[in-house]
């Protein structure tokens, strides 16, 4: 199991990239995926095609007010973690042909209960152990993560964008992943679909990490994300497909 996290500032194609991601562990047949929304904004969904709440399903944030905070503790006998994770299996785990989705919700990236965190921890690592992949889409900062979803990742990506801030979050997200306690194998710098040409040796030098490539700018992209259209159907040979592509055939172990 691997587990793959995003970060950077809004905007930068952070959502598009691990859509595409997606994509490209699905071609190669490494699955099964496991797609976490932990966005508050909640579009990774729609851009793998993914109808959450048509299909019937529920965040995470709206399963632990249903099981802890509604309906109190009073499921007898039963543990609080596997109160949590039977309702994910049933309600919250959008199952598809080539991969699974779960969506974090609002209110539990904000709030903090302590019982359904540590509750929940324990759920979550039952169920992404049934995957190869996991990609975790998440806000901006890595802030929320590690109480709830997963302290040790392989690989953060952190997404640049075409400011000088850019250049900032790069060392301040360093520091933070520190501070919160997140253990990563690897940590590498994308040049967001806006980040400028002229500024990848910047990029390097100043961040003194790997600087992996540079996601195209595509404006079939941009239009699929603007039309709400899924990115799992783009055309293999898209430049912005094709820029993702080449980056994790360097990372991801080939068969
Ligand atoms: N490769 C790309 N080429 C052109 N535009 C893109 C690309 N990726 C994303 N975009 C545009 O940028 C916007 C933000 O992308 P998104 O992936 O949601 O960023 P983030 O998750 O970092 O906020 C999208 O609405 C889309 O129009
Ligand atoms: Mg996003």
């Amino acid at each position: 199991m691997k587990t793959y996290v995003t970060m950077g500032r809004g905007g930068t194609g952070k959502t598009s990239f691990v859509a595409l991601m997606a994509r490209y562990l699905i071609e190669r047949g490494d699955t099964p995926v496991l797609l976490v929304d932990a966005d508050p904004d909640q579009n990774l969904a729609e851009m793998v095609g993914v109808d959450f709440e048509s299909a019937g399903k529920k965040t995470i944030a709206e399963l632990l007010g249903d099981t802890f905070i509604e309906r109190g503790g009073t499921t007898l006998g039963i543990p609080p973690s596997r109160r949590i994770e039977n309702r994910i299996w049933e309600q919250g785990l959008y199952e598809g042909e080539h991969f699974d989705l779960l969506s974090v919700g609002t209110k539990w990236v904000e709030g903090c209960y302590c019982l359904p965190d540590a509750a929940l921890k324990n759920a979550l690592s039952e169920i992404t152990r049934q995957y190869r992949y996991i990609l975790i889409d998440s806000p901006g900062g890595l802030e929320h993560l590690n109480r709830k979803i997963a302290s040790s990742v392989d690989i953060i990506f952190d997404v640049m964008g075409p400011s000088s801030k850019s250049f900032a979050h790069v060392k301040r997200a360093h520091r933070v992943i520190q501070e919160v306690g997140i253990t990563f194998n690897h940590l590498y710098v994308i040049g967001g679909y806006a980040f400028p040409e002229e500024l990848h040796a910047k990029a390097a030098h100043d961040t003194g990490l790997p600087y992996l490539g540079k996601i195209v700018n595509d404006p079939l992209v941009a239009g699929r994300v603007l039309a709400g259209e899924s990115l799992l159907e783009i055309p293999a040979a898209t430049p912005a497909y094709r820029s993702i592509a080449a980056m994790l055939d360097t990372l991801v172990p080939q068969e």
